[in-house]
């Protein structure tokens, strides 16, 4: 649950919280986003979503097999259909948009059989408004994968190439505007850090995420502030000096 600023404990807590403060799914679930004709196909989709997040903390795939099979899926989602019928007006309404960085909605499956007990992937929705952030991270021993629901953002990734100490060293991979519907995916073995600003007036990202994808990294799943601003080195690397929350909220949130 650590693609969030709070522990994960305290993330945990805060989604036990407000497991009804924002029901995208949950509405899915029930019918309002897709008719009931397609209700099938939303609960297979859940259901698939599932099966490939155990598969991946359970070590039976790889980190990037389970990225290429989220994006399958996220490839899959009926987006226009699912913006159509999800009342986006009253969501943003009931959003505190905070005044630096983005705010991590709850995402609730109560109303999905047997996803509320046993779901093993972490879910949320990320809201910010313009020219606000999903700050610059990396991450250890976690895949996830973003997913633009409304709005437009300048999505700007990274590989880690090398992680010391202080630092990690880093390559730029991808800086392009994404719309709804697009998509990207992270892993200790690709585009590792990522960094999202809102260029439109509000912007919505489902996210996903699973702990513990990559059985040869002893470190425990989290996200780690990084610079990607450092100094530039040869072949187009950079180094990028980890800071704290605090420190990158107020650099780039
Ligand atoms: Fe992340």
């Amino acid at each position: 649950m650590s693609e969030h600023v709070e522990s994960r404990r305290a993330f945990t807590r805060h989604a036990l919280q407000s497991l009804t403060a924002v029901a995208l799914l949950e509405g899915l679930a029930a019918g309002r986003l897709f008719g009931a004709d397609v209700q099938p196909v939303v609960d297979k989709w859940l259901d698939d979503l599932n099966t490939i997040s155990r598969d991946v903390r359970d070590h039976k795939v790889k980190d990037v097999e389970f990225t290429k099979s989220l994006e399958a899926l996220y490839r899959r989602a009926d987006l226009n259909t699912l913006l159509k019928n999800l009342d986006f007006d009253r969501i943003a309404k009931g959003v505190t948009y905070p005044a630096h960085g983005a705010k991590s909605l709850p995402v609730d499956f109560k109303n999905v059989e047997g996803l509320s007990t046993n779901a093993v992937f972490g879910r949320q929705i990320f809201a910010m408004k313009q020219g606000r952030s999903v700050v610059p991270h990396g991450h250890d021993n976690m895949a996830t994968g973003f997913l633009v629901l409304k709005g437009n953002l300048r999505g700007r990734h990274y590989d880690r190439v090398e992680d010391h100490k202080d630092h990690y060293i880093i390559k730029p991979t991808i800086d392009r505007s994404f719309t709804p519907g697009e998509f990207s995916t992270v892993t200790d073995h690709h585009d590792n850090v990522h960094w999202f600003t809102a260029e439109s007036e509000t912007a919505f990202i489902f996210n996903i995420h699973v702990n513990d994808t990559n059985p040869e990294n002893p470190k425990p799943p989290g996200r780690v502030y990084v610079d990607p601003m450092g100094e530039k080195l040869a072949g187009g690397l950079i180094k990028a000096q980890k800071v704290t929350y605090g420190k990158i909220n107020q650099m780039y949130g």
